[in-house]
């Protein structure tokens, strides 16, 4: 059984609480929160207690690895608090918005053999993962193009516009990383944006986008296509397409049901998809942190690590480049 502690108990932290409740070989311990309503909420719901201060949390003798779930300034003072413990980790997306402080926190980690996967749950849906699988297996022959469309249903409020970092650091980033999920080894060295307000007044008042595009560019050559929207009126579009020498292969949006309806106004017409993230990648929850017990208790490599996490990063500042200063930007990872 692996004890832990939850660190974070606001949406996401919530859905982690329950799903580390519901696997049979995790068990939740702590929870720790800065709103003492909210840990307490989520401590009382999954038998859990409620800590006093984070590094209690995490250092209890009982508790074996860390989910950080809390708001993202706050992620590298827990990766470093925890693997200064050597407690495994599992930490949400994005590591941080500012590239210095995640190099920081790279030189604070370095030749630590602790356990620290991010939370890029994408990469655990069993359609795009059987995607990328495929490609692997040759059997899109060589790669050319991946296409990748993700749209939130509808914009969030201001508060969490002007505390999230913006558009391509908090939402693309998800699609930064699938976009290397997919390619591999193959890195991207190039990359195009552009940001939009087309729709939403709050987006404008924080000075963000609500619409977004991008083009990049692999060594190889494979091109990606990668567009967003913060509002898709028929729910979460999630879709992702790869195209090669022998074929096309399209992880397309699910609904509840397989039902398809044909009356006298539709033809073939479906259920709603899925709402949003929460609903339509629940077993990619589930299964990335059923990877990350396996990997705990293998004692095996992260499948999802710190440089994944600061790679993608390195791409949603380089896009922010791209689009600020209107021209084609080189990637450069180091
Ligand atoms: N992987 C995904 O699909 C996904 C989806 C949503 C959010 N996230 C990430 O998860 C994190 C949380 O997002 P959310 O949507 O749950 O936000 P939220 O605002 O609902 O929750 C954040 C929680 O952190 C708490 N918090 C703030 N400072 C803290 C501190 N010092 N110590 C402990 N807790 C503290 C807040 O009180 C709040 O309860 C963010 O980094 C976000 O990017 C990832």
């Amino acid at each position: 059984m692996i004890n832990f502690t939850l660190l974070g108990a606001g949406r996401i932290g919530k859905m982690h609480a329950k799903i580390i409740s519901g696997h049979p070989e995790a068990n939740l311990v702590n929870v720790y929160d800065v709103n003492t309503e909210f840990a307490s909420q989520v401590a009382n719901d999954n038998d859990a207690n409620i800590a006093k201060s984070p590094i209690d949390a995490i250092n209890d003798e009982n508790v074996d690895a860390v989910l950080i779930a809390s708001a993202t300034p706050t992620h590298i003072e827990y990766l470093v608090m925890s693997t200064d413990a050597n407690k495994p980790v599992l930490c949400e997306k994005p590591i941080d918005l500012d590239i210095d402080k995640v190099n920081e926190c790279r030189n604070k980690i370095a030749g630590s053999s602790n356990l620290i996967q991010i939370g890029f749950n994408r990469r655990f849906d069993k359609s795009h993962a059987s995607l990328q699988q495929a490609y692997v297996n040759g059997e899109i022959g060589d790669l050319e193009k991946i296409i990748i469309t993700s749209r939130d249903p509808s914009p969030p409020d201001l508060d969490y516009l002007n505390a999230a970092g913006g558009f391509f650091r908090d939402t693309t980033i998800h699609d930064f990383d699938l976009s290397r999920f997919i390619l591999g080894d193959d890195p991207i060295i190039e990359i195009s944006a552009f940001g939009d307000n087309l729709f939403d007044e709050n987006v404008k008042i924080a000075n963000d986008f609500d619409t977004a595009m991008f083009i990049l560019k692999s060594k190889a050559g494979v091109l990606i296509n990668i567009n967003n929207s913060r509002r898709a009126v028929y729910g979460y579009d999630q879709r992702v397409e790869i195209f090669g020498s022998k074929g096309m292969m399209i992880s397309g949006n699910q609904t509840p049901t397989s039902i398809r309806k044909y009356t006298d106004s539709h033809t073939s017409s479906k259920e709603p998809i899925y709402n949003f993230f929460i609903e339509r990648y629940e077993q990619a929850y589930k299964d990335q942190l059923n990877e990350f017990i396996l990997s705990i208790k293998s004692n095996s490599k992260s499948k999802v690590t710190f440089e994944d996490g600061r790679n993608a990063l390195i791409l949603a500042n380089a896009a922010y480049e791209s689009h600020n200063n209107k021209k084609v930007v080189s990637i450069d990872f180091k």
